[in-house]
């Protein structure tokens, strides 16, 4: 059956990853291919909310009455975030953010050095989005999920970085090179900063974004309920 549960409410997801280019024809990336991002822009848009996904390099259509902000790098989510965060009322960080990028970008294809020469890539850190918009909210009441991709002791790492982090909802999903990543399907455990624990069965990444979503809606108070 419909529900309009967030009818009123303005919504902002991520999804996708952020590519850090070294040289013109190089990045940085990771394996995000956006599906879960966008099934939770899909189902908050059919629940009623104004919906704005800000989409790191997915390759998937723009889902229908969704406003779609298309970015790059994580300096360039990160701005996209902080702007569309200011009259949110939930905020969700599906995207994978990559941690570092190149300190140098090379104007030029980088070359080969002589026969047997590589070069060293120095990086440095990128803003981490999801703790900056958890300290300070753009609004009270505002609430902020991200996620937590983990490859071993998932639930004990999504503890932790729930409190690093200091959002309200922390989803932690298993991640491997054909784990989550590109797959129609998921399983995670929605975390609480109130203590709540809500295990998600392995299922279509709609249903896990919908269950999301019932969290969120027990948690927000709309600020423009029109
Ligand atoms: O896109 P799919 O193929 O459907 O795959 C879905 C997914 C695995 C990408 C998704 O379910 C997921 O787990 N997304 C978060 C990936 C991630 O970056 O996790 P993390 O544990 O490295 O980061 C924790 C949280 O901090 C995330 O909400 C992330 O968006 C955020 N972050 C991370 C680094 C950074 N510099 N800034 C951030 O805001």
């Amino acid at each position: 059956a419909a529900t309009t549960d967030l009818a009123g409410t303005h919504v902002v997801v991520s999804a996708g990853g952020t590519r850090e280019p070294l040289d013109p024809v190089r990045f940085l990336g990771n394996r995000s291919s956006g599906k879960q991002g966008y099934a939770l822009a899909r189902t908050a848009a059919a629940r009623g909310a104004r919906v704005t996904l800000l989409s790191a390099n997915a390759e998937l259509p723009d889902p229908a009455g969704v406003d779609v902000v298309h970015v790059g790098t994580a300096v360039q989510l990160r701005e996209a975030v902080v702007k569309a965060a200011a009259d949110a009322d939930a905020v969700v960080m599906a995207a994978a953010v990559a941690d570092f990028r190149p300190a140098v970008y090379a104007p030029g294809k980088i070359k080969k050095q002589g026969d047997s020469g590589a070069p060293t890539v120095e990086l440095v850190r990128n803003p981490d989005i999801l703790a900056e918009i958890s300290a300070e909210r753009a609004r009270p009441g505002q609430i902020v999920v991200g996620f937590a991709a983990e490859t071993d002791d998932v639930l004990a790492n999504g503890r932790a970085k729930l409190a690093r982090k200091g959002c309200d909802l922390l989803v932690v999903n298993e991640v491997g090179e054909r784990k989550t990543f590109g797959s129609e399907e998921n399983e995670a455990v929605i975390l609480g900063s109130d203590g709540a624990e809500t295990p998600v069965p392995y299922g279509p990444k709609e249903a896990l974004a919908d269950r999301i979503w019932d969290e969120v809606v027990r948690r927000v108070t709309p600020a423009h309920a029109d």
